[in-house]
């Protein structure tokens, strides 16, 4: 389609056939004000793929002799993130020989431009590099393109969840949605049930690292997150998924007795009571936390694999945890389990399992819900991809790269129409992943397919483009020093 290696594929790419711009030190990068952090994220990420140190600046020199990077935004580029409104992430991206133009409405679509221009950095004939001089003019599909981190059954540091967010804003997804409690370790610090974190902080899935974040780390993964355009999204599972709680507080279970603590990889045999006295100002506790932490709109409340559970206590429970989501002024979101409990509308509803039946979502949609795609065959990315993975499982089958690029989002779940499709979010377990080497072999490359079903035009995806438009991706992983895998199909350098 065009002579661009860009992942995902933008709406409009016109090469202007002009000389093209060159980056080299004496390039400076001019922002408006409220382009300052983009701009040194800019900086950063300019410098990690050619090794120059470009200066950034507030004003223009307007010199002839100079060449600038200007990062543009209207006056009153306002940011409203829980409108889903998908032309704040519209981007335009000029380059012509003295210039080049990333200008868009707020720093995330400026973020957007950033992902584009870096992958547009090529070496010149000089040994120097090169820009060639472009127009490109974009905007997503979907309002939602993000990546569901388990950081309960192996945890991963403060700063391995930062290169996870640079992986993202890499390919444009704009949601890192942590798994932060399960059966095996609760990983989020709550003020006031400091207990959680110092019983349930240092236990973890058998194999897997243990450890939590303070609140003052979690605010920095969330400002990091931030400036590079991506919001965080935090999980509280329950009604199921609750042994590192119910190992707590003894209160929470009906014998009074905590729960022994669990390392091992079985899933749905924990449980919440709805009728125990302390459970609800358990929920609101922990709610109210994580809402208060959190700066994006968004809170999930889990619902997946209450196997043990009645369905009259699932659903009461599940609906105690809407009603103090809802009430913290965040929209919350759940597993697809949860589409069958009558909630309120205007829930997003999470289709994971291929397995179980779609109707309840359907329904639940019809009645004011949304849906957030991550089939399992698709896009869980700790399925192997093949049989010799050395990481990972396999409920859902082997997943390559082209199973986690050729699917559409709107065909998953019948009778839902697409503009209630919110996105894509791909998801990774760690049961069987441990460390961070193994975490980014099972993200790359699936990554970028998952980011390019959720971004680009339907019409626009076809196998064979993104395994040539893919392949030199593979010299950013390596300049970034993050593990990656060698999918077949595609010309690796
Ligand atoms: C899930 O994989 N249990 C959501």
């Amino acid at each position: 389609m065009n002579a661009l290696n860009l992942v995902p594929l933008p709406v409009s790419v016109d090469l202007l056939g002009t000389p093209p711009f060159a980056l080299d030190d004496k390039v400076v990068i001019v922002a408006d004000p409220a382009a300052t952090e983009v701009a040194e994220v800019a900086a950063k990420v300019l410098s990690q793929t050619t090794g120059l140190t470009l200066p950034v600046a507030s004003t223009s020199e307007g010199g002839d002799n100079t060449r600038e990077i200007r990062l543009v935004l209207p006056p009153q580029g306002a940011v409203d993130e829980g409108a889903l409104d998908m032309s704040d992430e519209a981007y335009r991206l000029e380059v012509t020989s003295d210039l080049v133009t990333l200008s868009a409405t707020t720093p995330r679509g400026l973020n957007w431009a950033l992902a584009t221009l870096r992958q547009m950095v090529t070496p010149g004939e000089d040994g120097g590099w090169v820009i060639p001089a472009v127009l490109v003019e974009d905007v997503p599909r979907f309002p939602w393109r993000g990546l569901s981190m388990d950081v309960v059954r192996s945890f991963y540091t403060v700063d391995e969840v930062k290169t996870v967010v640079d992986l993202l804003a890499t390919y444009k997804m704009n949601t890192l949605h942590l798994h932060l409690t399960d059966d095996q370790g609760w990983r989020l610090e709550i003020p006031g049930r400091e207990a959680l974190t110092e019983i349930s902080g240092v236990t973890a899935g058998a194999g897997g690292d243990a450890g939590f974040y303070t609140v003052e780390d979690f605010a920095d993964i969330q400002h990091y997150a931030a400036a590079r355009g991506v919001t965080v999204v935090p999980e509280f599972d329950l009604p199921g998924h609750t042994n590192a709680a119910t190992h707590v507080y003894g209160e929470l279970t009906p014998s009074g007795e905590p729960t022994p603590a669990y390392d091992g990889a079985k899933v749905g045999f924990s449980k919440l009571y709805p009728d125990l006295p302390p459970t609800e100002p358990f929920l609101r506790d922990v709610i109210n936390s994580m809402a208060e932490q959190t700066v994006g709109p968004y809170i999930h409340i889990g619902g997946d694999e209450a196997l043990e559970m009645d369905l009259g206590n699932y659903n009461e429970l599940v609906t105690m945890a809407e009603k103090i989501a809802r009430e913290t002024g965040k929209r919350p979101v759940a597993w697809q389990e949860a589409a069958g409990a009558g909630l309120p509308g205007n829930m997003i509803y999470q289709f994971w399992d291929p397995r179980l039946t779609r109707e309840d979502m359907a329904k639940a949609v019809s009645e004011g819900g949304q849906l957030l795609l991550s089939p399992a065959n698709h896009v869980y990315f700790d399925m192997q991809y093949d049989a010799d993975t050395p990481h990972g499982q396999d409920w859902s089958g082997y997943v390559e790269l082209r199973d986690s690029y050729e699917w559409d989002p709107v065909t998953q779940v019948e009778g839902v129409p697409e503009e209630d499709v919110v996105g894509v979010e791909a998801t990774v377990w760690t049961e069987y992943i441990h460390g961070f080497d193994a975490m980014t072999y099972m993200l790359l490359p699936r990554l970028a397919a998952a980011a390019e079903v959720g971004w680009s035009a339907r019409g626009a995806l076809e196998w064979e483009s993104f395994a040539g438009r893919i392949a030199p991706e593979s010299a950013w992983w390596n300049a970034m020093g993050v593990n990656w895998h060698r999918s077949p199909g595609v010309d690796w350098k």
